[in-house]
């Protein structure tokens, strides 16, 4: 496998980084230093960067997990925190979560051991669409939806135009479903706020080519090796 690939997969950068990384001396491969990108590689090799040696002989495993509130996105949480990865019951390696939702934010999170897959989705060029429901305070007009879909100054940043759908209007409280390809921290709950329409809850329902379906929260499954391959070939 050509070693860009290879060290994207393994988690190292994406394949541009690493094709910098062999250019600038970072790479050796079998004790030779690197100093063009264009070579293949195996399980075999013994493959350093910086001097740090790069396992690659894991199976690559994917998992959509239906998160549930509470949980925090990330690999290990400083304060002791219930962590997605407490959710995944595998003997797997080392599984990391693709993206971020807010703790309380619930709904469809991919969690792997794929480098590659990881640097592929969250590549800000491929504009993956992530489409949220939101139960949003008071009642949600179309014109506000319209307003919202066309993108909104949220003071650092204006966000690109977004599918939106109001699912149901209430006096109280709407349902919008909202498709965004961004992923500013706290984006859409920034978007609702700044129109006059706080989150009350918030759940992903599709990622790209994947759905969250009937998957109960909490529960995982694996991908298909079908859903893994639309996903990497998912761009614009
Ligand atoms: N936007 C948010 O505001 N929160 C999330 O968790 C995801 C997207």
């Amino acid at each position: 496998m050509r070693i860009n690939k290879y060290l994207a997969s393994c988690g190292v950068a994406s394949r541009r980084k690493v094709d910098a990384m062999i250019k600038e001396g970072r790479v050796t491969v079998n004790g030779v230093r690197l100093t063009e990108p264009g070579i293949d590689v195996t399980e075999q090799d013994e493959i350093l960067v910086d001097g740090r040696r790069i396992e690659g002989n894991e199976k690559k495993v994917y998992y959509l997990l239906n998160k549930p509130k509470g949980y925090v996105t990330t690999v290990s949480d400083e304060q002791g925190r219930a962590t997605v990865l407490d959710l995944i019951h595998e003997d797997a390696g080392r599984l990391f979560p693709v993206g971020r939702l807010d703790a309380n934010t619930s709904g469809l999170l991919i969690i792997t051991n794929d480098g590659e897959l990881f640097h592929h989705l969250m590549h800000p060029s491929h504009h993956i669409d992530k489409t949220y429901r939101a139960l949003v305070q008071g009642f949600f007009t179309l014109a506000k939806a319209e307003r919202l879909s066309k993108g909104i100054d949220l003071g650092d940043f204006t966000t690109a135009p977004a599918k939106v759908t109001v699912i149901k209007q209430g006096k109280n409280s709407s349902v919008v479903d909202i498709t965004i390809h961004e992923g500013k921290n706290r984006q859409v709950r920034r978007m609702f706020k700044a129109m006059g329409h706080p989150v009350i809850e918030l759940e992903r329902t599709r990622l790209g080519p994947l759905v969250i379906g009937r998957l109960a929260a909490g529960s995982y499954r694996k991908l298909s090796p079908a859903e893994v391959q639309a996903l990497f070939s998912r761009r614009g």
